[in-house]
C-alpha cells in the first residue's frame, strides 16, 4: 500500500492546485500567514468545543505548580488567539508567545473576555528561540497544538527545560501521528504535504510522545487519546504535563 501515498499525495495536490499556483508564486505564504489566525479562529471552534472536557481536566491541577513565592507564572508557547485563557485559575499572570504577528488583535479580544487572569504581556517570537525570558525563571508553560508546527520539537523542548523552574511544569495537548499499522496512518501521510500548506505549516505525522519522552523531564504524565471529532485526520492526540 506503501507505493500508492505517492500517488495520492499527487491527486490531493491536484485537487487544491490554486494553493500550488500560489506557492510556485511565492504568494502563498505572507497572505496566509495574515489570513491564517481568523481562519485558525474559525475551524477550530468545533475542536475547542468538542475537547473542552478533556483541557479542563488536563489543567485542573494548575494551581499544584505554584512558586515558593506563592505565585503562579505561566508562558504559554503558540499561544494563537488564547484559547486556552479560561482554563487558568484566578489572577494567574501569563506570558503570551507566538511568531505571527497577526494573532494579535484575537488575543486581546480574549484578554478582555477573561478578566480573571492577568495578562502580563505578548513576545513575537518562535518557540524554539525564547531568549528573552531567563533560565529556570516560569512556573508553568503550556503549549496547544503548537508541536505540531515547530521546524524542530527537539530545540523546542529543549527551550521549555531552560526556562522552566526546577520543578515547573510543561502543559501540552497535541495531534499526533496515528498508529503506524492503520488506515489513519496511511491517509494521514497522503494528506501530510498539503495540509502544511493549508495548515500554515502543521504537520499530521509528528510523533511528539517521543520527543518528550527523550527530553530531560523528571516526571512525564502522558496519555495517548483519540479526539471525538470524526472524520478528520487529526483524531490521534496526546495529552498531558512533563515536569522539569
Ligand atoms: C493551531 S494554533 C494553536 C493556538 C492555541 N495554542 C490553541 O490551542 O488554540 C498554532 C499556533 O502556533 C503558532 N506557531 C507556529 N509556529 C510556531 C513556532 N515555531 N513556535 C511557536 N509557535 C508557533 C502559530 O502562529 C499559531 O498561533
Amino acid at each position: 500500500m506503501m507505493v500508492m501515498v505517492p500517488l495520492l499525495q499527487g491527486v490531493t495536490k491536484l485537487l487544491v492546485l490554486p494553493v500550488y499556483v500560489l506557492l510556485f508564486l511565492g504568494l502563498w505564504d505572507p497572505l496566509w500567514k495574515k489570513l491564517f489566525p481568523y481562519f485558525m479562529i474559525k475551524f477550530s471552534r468545533l475542536y475547542h468545543q468538542q475537547l473542552h472536557k478533556e483541557k479542563q481536566q488536563l489543567f485542573s491541577n494548575l494551581a499544584d505548580f505554584t512558586g515558593s513565592s506563592g505565585s503562579l507564572s505561566l508562558l504559554e508557547i503558540g499561544v494563537g488567539a488564547g484559547a486556552n485563557f479560561q482554563f487558568y485559575p484566578f489572577g494567574c499572570p501569563v506570558i503570551g508567545m507566538d511568531p505571527n504577528p497577526n494573532v494579535e488583535k484575537y488575543l486581546l479580544k480574549n484578554i478582555a473576555e477573561n478578566q480573571h487572569l492577568r495578562f502580563e504581556g505578548f513576545i513575537l517570537a518562535s518557540g524554539e528561540d525564547l531568549h528573552q525570558v531567563p533560565d529556570s525563571s516560569v512556573d508553568m508553560m503550556v503549549g496547544t497544538l503548537v508541536l505540531c508546527y515547530v521546524a524542530d520539537v527537539r530545540v523546542v523542548l529543549k527551550e521549555v527545560v531552560r526556562v522552566l523552574r526546577p520543578g515547573g511544569a510543561f502543559y501540552f495537548m497535541e495531534h499526533v501521528a496515528a498508529d503506524r499499522s492503520s488506515w489513519t496512518y496511511f491517509w494521514q501521510q497522503v494528506y501530510d504535504p498539503t495540509w502544511q500548506h493549508l495548515g500554515h505549516g502543521c504537520s499530521l505525522i509528528k510523533e511528539t510522545w517521543k520527543n518528550l519522552e527523550n527530553e530531560n523531564f523528571s516526571k512525564l504524565n502522558l496519555h495517548h487519546i483519540i479526539s471525538p471529532i470524526k472524520w478528520t485526520p487529526i483524531r490521534s492526540h496526546i495529552i498531558g504535563y512533563a515536569i522539569k
